[in-house]
């Protein structure tokens, strides 16, 4: 703990208390022990699933409850915030555009936010994906979350493509837990005559493997008419991103991970400039798209004219007016995270929590390096999260052995609960995975130091 306790003074958690980490208390938990009191924050390295709330969120969301009570629909263009900095609710997202590009490393006019992920996927895919009877390969994971593989193949439906022969569903190779780079340029090369579009996570949700975007989207941009996007629901806020530089097409996101933005809070949309430049549905070059009256050209808008203008950029793919509560709950955070100095401040801490979280797993007498390595009949765990930091973000996956269907018995179950009720709270998959994820805005080395701890003598007690 000596460790942990100087590793925390020396890369101190400086915005944790601008966060509201939960308590036993609030958890309905015992304080685990003398050292801990029922007001004690838990450890909470479940950021991957849903971050935690930033103090400023409540005053955010307040100020606009308040508007609406106040001035309800005349808030729209005369907001009772006005003289303080409050945006009126006609442009309450555009502030965004000062916050996120740079989280994701795109021009302004490339990001919006937007609707929630799997919505914003799937009409990102109803403009992007284009198959013809030449090209209609997708290039996706065996392993995607299912909300993507759903969308994936609904896309086949509505364009009479056969599933069997367009999704080309990678998986990595027999024994491994991830998939290699260069299996992936294979795939792409292999197929490169009839694809359409590469479709994958920026990290895999799973195994907590950061993929080689700047290399894979590079690669398939060699071959004519490959469109590449990226769902980037656990890269967002975790790792630093290039999305304009390194080219990609079109990304999206969720915001209630490492952007902390609340639960189903508003997500975002990337698009290149070079796809979304053109002044009206009518001139060539337009991109078809699911479209409203938000993305079309704002002074506009209220003229209610039967011509759609989109905003040039990102911004003229957003449908509707979005949430105001949303909204500001996003900004709240994206300040937080600007203060504690951005994506690559946040990225360098991460990789000390979750280097130390690696080097603690590593030194415990249950882990094993490899599944075969796993003995059969003792309680032990691997780790299926690339080891290497440039193949990681923030989150590590651990496979524990041996899995009885009856939860009582296995392995994975009775470590989560027991850590769960010692106020350890992280995140299962069952059957037999635990992601502990260390969110470098608010966690501590003494979280991590704590976590590795209790589930050493969880795998004794089991
Ligand atoms: C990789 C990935 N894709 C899609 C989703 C679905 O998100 P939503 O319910 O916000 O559409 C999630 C949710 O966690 C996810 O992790």
């Amino acid at each position: 703990m000596e460790k942990a306790v100087e590793l925390d003074n020396q890369y101190p958690a400086t915005h944790r208390d601008a966060m509201c980490i939960p308590t036993y208390e609030s958890m309905g938990l015992r304080a685990p022990s003398a050292n801990f009191s029922k007001f004690s924050p838990v450890t909470y390295l479940c950021g991957n699933s849903l971050g935690c709330m930033p103090r400023a969120t409540r005053e955010a969301v307040n100020s606009e409850l308040d508007a609406w009570a106040d001035r309800a629909v005349e808030s729209h263009f005369r907001h009772r915030g006005e003289p303080q900095g409050l945006t009126s609710w006609v442009d309450i997202d555009l502030p965004l555009s000062n916050l996120l590009p740079s989280v994701v490393g795109g021009l302004e006019s490339e990001v919006a936010v937007m609707g929630s992920l799997t919505a914003n996927l799937n009409a990102l895919l109803v403009a992007f994906y284009r198959p013809n009877s030449q090209k209609f390969k997708i290039i996706c994971e065996k392993g995607a979350f299912p909300s993507d593989f759903y969308a994936f193949l609904n896309q086949c439906a509505i364009h009479g493509v056969d599933p069997e022969e367009a999704l080309v569903r990678l998986e990595p190779r027999e024994g491994e837990t991830y998939l290699r780079t260069d299996d992936i340029i294979k795939a792409i090369s292999e197929n490169s005559e009839q694809l359409a579009l590469v479709c994958l996570p920026g990290i895999q949700y799973y195994t907590g493997q950061l993929f080689d975007m700047k290399k894979i989207t590079l690669y398939a941009h060699q071959f004519e008419d490959v469109v590449v996007g990226w769902d980037l629901a656990h890269a967002v806020g975790n790792v630093p991103l290039q999305l304009h530089d390194w080219g990609v097409d079109f990304a999206c996101w969720c915001s209630y991970k490492y952007l902390n933005a609340g639960p189903g809070g508003i997500a975002g949309i990337f698009v290149h400039e070079k796809h979304a430049q053109v002044a009206s549905h009518t001139q060539e070059g337009y991109m078809p798209r699911l479209a409203g009256w938000w993305g079309n050209n704002r002074e506009r808008r209220f003229q209610m004219k039967e011509v759609f203008e989109p905003i040039s950029g990102a911004l003229g793919f957003r449908q509707s007016n979005p949430s105001v509560i949303d909204v500001v709950a996003l900004r709240s955070s994206l300040e937080v995270i600007k203060d504690f100095g951005g994506i690559e401040a946040l990225r360098e801490r991460s990789l000390l929590l979750t280097g130390y979280l690696l080097k603690l797993l590593q030194n415990s007498p249950f882990y094993h390096e490899s599944l075969t390595a796993t003995p059969q009949s003792k309680p032990g765990f691997t780790i299926i999260t690339p080891l290497d930091e440039d193949e990681r973000g923030a989150q590590l996956s651990l496979l524990f052995s041996p899995h009885h269907d009856d939860p009582k018995l296995d392995t994975m179950e009775q470590v989560f609960k027991y850590l769960n009720e010692r106020g350890v709270i992280v995140d299962e998959r069952r059957p037999d995975v635990i992601r502990i994820a260390p969110a470098p805005l608010y966690n501590t080395f003494q979280d991590v130091f704590r976590t590795v701890d209790l589930l050493n003598k969880a795998l004794q007690h089991v």
